[in-house]
């Protein structure tokens, strides 16, 4: 049975008291809805068919939070839930773009993109389309419509998404020949329209984050986690079937709204970055576990920084260690044996990273009192998800118990997905 559509017939009349409230599921749309979607609003406000359609997905990490700009290690996966564009090139340098998310439409001239020329969420299309043209493609403008089920503002990388799905549309468009095709898609050519997602995102839109997000909308394979070195860019597909194992992965979508072109992501990055050059490092990930008491010792030096900077090593290092435990435990076949190190990162990102919020926090202590295997956010923080690793028959049970403590704290309700790992983008 496919989870992801029909969760609550995994519930579990054992599991304990029944919840009250009645947990929203996040549907991912077909891959033939989505499509159908784009291409109709197409024909409607461009007149005439696309070139063709493209989709991208968002992502949840299963561990490795805050690592990639710190050159370690992440491992996401792709969610069901997709970016549609439906686009066709056009001859000069105008990009029109409409939302299935928005009234009107919006039209940027891709000659004068530039850092600070665009704003909001055109910016990453146009900062693709940008980067792709600095990296030295030659990419024209385009009219394009996007709609998507990737929750928005949720911590599930709907801005890779949208800058990915643009991506593998504007290789195809333009015959650039590094996307490879869905049957074979291209790893070493998807990383470098990963590079060019990132430099969007960073100099366009503003928003200072690492590749972690692109590379898994591009990147990542059904029925795997993609074990991410940010170091040096490769990746190892590992194997993830959850189900095998009668486990589900529970996201919640905490509907705490975030962002990270604002404040306090580029704080802890910059942070990281001042601690490696006290430190004479690179990336904090010369900074081994062996290393770090040596490490933290020279850091604290009685100031307040020097203090801050000791719990976000700590973080980082520890993190970067929990990502190699987790993949071993999933080679070893033990997929269940991640709790305790979904338990610990969440831990390390409230009090050391202090990344977490009233939200996430509620979430992952009630989904473990209500018997998760292991909690904890995923993403950027500040908002948006977490994920909890549940026996598949409790999935109800868990999501039931964590809408129940919102509605106890007087929260918005938050929305819930079953994750299964899925295609990149095509
Ligand atoms: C956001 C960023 C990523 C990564 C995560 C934290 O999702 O976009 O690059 O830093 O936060 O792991």
């Amino acid at each position: 049975m496919d989870l992801r559509h029909d969760p609550r017939a995994h519930r579990d009349p054992t599991a304990g008291a029944d919840p009250m409230s009645v947990p929203t599921w996040i549907d991912a749309w077909t891959l033939e809805d989505g499509a159908a979607r784009v291409r109709a609003r197409f024909a409607e406000v461009f007149d005439g068919e696309p070139d063709g359609v493209w989709s991208a997905p968002g992502r949840v990490n299963l561990i490795g939070e805050h690592t990639d700009y710190n050159g370690g290690l992440a491992l996401p996966i792709a969610l069901p839930h997709r970016t549609y564009v439906a686009l066709r090139s056009r001859p000069d340098d105008v990009v029109r773009l409409v939302s299935g998310q928005e009234q009107g439409s919006r039209e940027v001239d891709l000659s004068t993109v530039a850092p600070g020329t665009v704003e909001g969420w055109p910016s990453y299309v146009a900062g693709l389309a940008w980067a792709l043209r600095q990296a030295g493609y030659a990419v024209s403008g385009f009219d394009a419509v996007v709609d998507s089920c990737v929750p928005y503002g949720s911590g599930l990388s709907s801005s890779a998404a949208l800058e990915s799905a643009f991506a593998v549309a504007l290789d195809a468009v333009h015959g650039l020949g590094l996307a490879g095709t869905a049957d074979a898609p291209d790893d070493a050519g998807r990383a470098v329209l990963a590079d060019a997602c990132v430099r969007a995102e960073n100099e366009i839109a503003g928003a200072p984050t690492g590749g972690m997000d692109q590379a898994a909308s591009l990147r990542a394979r059904a029925g795997h986690a993609l074990l991410l070195d940010c170091l040096d860019g490769s990746v190892r597909q590992e194997p993830f079937d959850l189900a095998a194992h009668d486990l589900a992965l529970l996201v919640v979508d905490t509907k705490a709204e975030h962002s990270h072109a604002t404040g306090e992501y580029g704080v802890r990055r910059a942070s990281c970055e001042a601690a490696a050059v006290r430190l004479g490092v690179g990336t904090l990930r010369e900074i081994t576990p062996e290393l770090l008491p040596q490490a933290l010792e020279r850091l604290a030096d009685g100031s307040a920084e020097g203090d801050v900077q000791v719990r976000r090593v700590r973080h980082v290092v520890t993190e970067i260690a929990r990502v190699v435990d987790f993949v071993a435990e999933l080679e070893a076949g033990r997929p269940g044996g991640v709790g305790a190190l979904m338990d610990a990162s969440h831990v390390s990102l409230r009090d050391d990273y202090e990344v977490t919020c009233r939200e996430l926090d509620l979430t992952v202590e009630t989904a473990r009192a209500a018997g998760a295997i292991g909690a904890r956010m995923t993403g950027g923080g500040f908002g948006g998800s977490a994920i909890a690793l549940v026996e598949a028959s409790a999935v109800e049970h868990v999501a039931g118990a964590v809408a129940d403590a919102f509605a106890t704290a007087g929260l918005h309700a938050p929305a819930f997905l079953v994750a299964t790992p899925a295609a990149p983008a095509s």
